[in-house]
């Protein structure tokens, strides 16, 4: 059996620019679907998936993440005193354990792989998982749990893919498609935002990762890919024929919440998905009609 994955990687030094003004103060990972973070929704994924320490790489102003996930000693007090147990409850799951999440700083934002690079010294030489918050995933399993399960029955490099329409190929990573086994596909090529004429497939990189300690070395070159960042998938790309690499075909409905539509769309499945609140949106989203 492959070494198990007992970290995951967080990245969120990005800008976020494309949420401004929302994300002028408050970092991206912060924003809300209902009532809970996108970080926070990444984090309970992972440890779904048996992860066991949370690596963040951060930036400037990212520090209500940080807070997120300490102590709030003046709430939890007066929760406490007004026996709103309900509430402290909320509050208290949100804290892991102490020395179970580690804070690095990009200090630059150059790209998604060299946000994973920073992690390197956290990480070691063992598999590490790495999610991308904005990829929220709506699933019975947890997206990370399914990847873990199928890594540990191959093992190497892998990356969640899913089909998406001609005209938004250019925005992905895309992979060159091999032997495919249920939800596993064999990468034969990826490559980081293609024309559509020259994309191998309709097949897309969501954020979700497994990858193997050698990557690391690759993304210390600091080699510069499409839009002139530190591409992850060009060091994954540079791993073909040394180790396995597979696509895995997730079961559940991914919303980009790096974008405002897909933020929006997100609000509205995660709320029609609760109890608490199906009729209620459901009854609401009639009036627009
Ligand atoms: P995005 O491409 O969505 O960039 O990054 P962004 O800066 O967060 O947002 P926009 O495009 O300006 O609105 C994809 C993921 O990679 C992380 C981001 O935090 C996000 O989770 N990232 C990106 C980094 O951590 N560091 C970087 O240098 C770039």
């Amino acid at each position: 059996m492959p070494v198990p994955v007992r970290k995951a990687i967080f990245p969120v030094g990005g800008l976020g620019t494309r949420f401004l003004p929302a994300t002028k103060s408050m970092p991206k990972e912060m924003l809300p679907v209902v009532d809970k973070p996108l970080i926070q929704y990444a984090v309970e994924e992972a440890r779904e998936a048996g992860i066991e320490q949370f690596i963040f790489v951060t930036g400037r102003g990212k520090t209500a993440i940080e807070d997120h996930f300490d102590h709030a000693f003046e709430l939890q007090s007066m929760l406490a005193s007004r026996n709103r147990e309900e509430a402290l409850s909320v509050v208290k799951s949100t804290i892991p354990d102490p020395g179970q999440i580690a804070y690095t700083r990009q200090l630059d934002p150059l790209g998604l792989g060299h946000a994973v690079w920073c992690a390197r010294n956290f990480v070691g030489m063992e598999p590490v998982a790495v999610l991308l918050a904005d990829d929220l995933i709506l699933s019975e399993k947890g997206c990370l749990k399914q990847m873990i399960e199928a890594y540990n029955e191959v093992g190497g490099n892998m990356v969640a893919v899913m089909d998406v329409p001609d005209e938004d190929v250019s925005s992905y990573g895309v992979i060159a498609p091999g032997d495919v086994k249920d939800r596993l596909i064999e990468v034969r090529g990826i490559v980081e935002k293609p024309p559509l004429a020259d994309a191998p497939s309709n097949l897309a990189v969501v954020g979700r990762y497994i990858i193997q300690p050698k990557v690391f070395e690759d993304l210390g070159r600091f080699e510069r890919g499409a839009g002139g960042e530190i591409q992850l998938t060009d060091s994954l790309s540079r791993q073909l024929g040394l180790q396995p690499f597979n696509g895995y075909r997730f079961a559940g409905r991914r919303f980009d919440c790096g974008s405002k539509i897909g933020f929006l769309e997100a609000n509205i499945a995660y709320a029609l998905d609760r109890d608490d609140m199906r009729d209620d949106v459901s009854q609401i989203l009639t009036t627009f009609s």
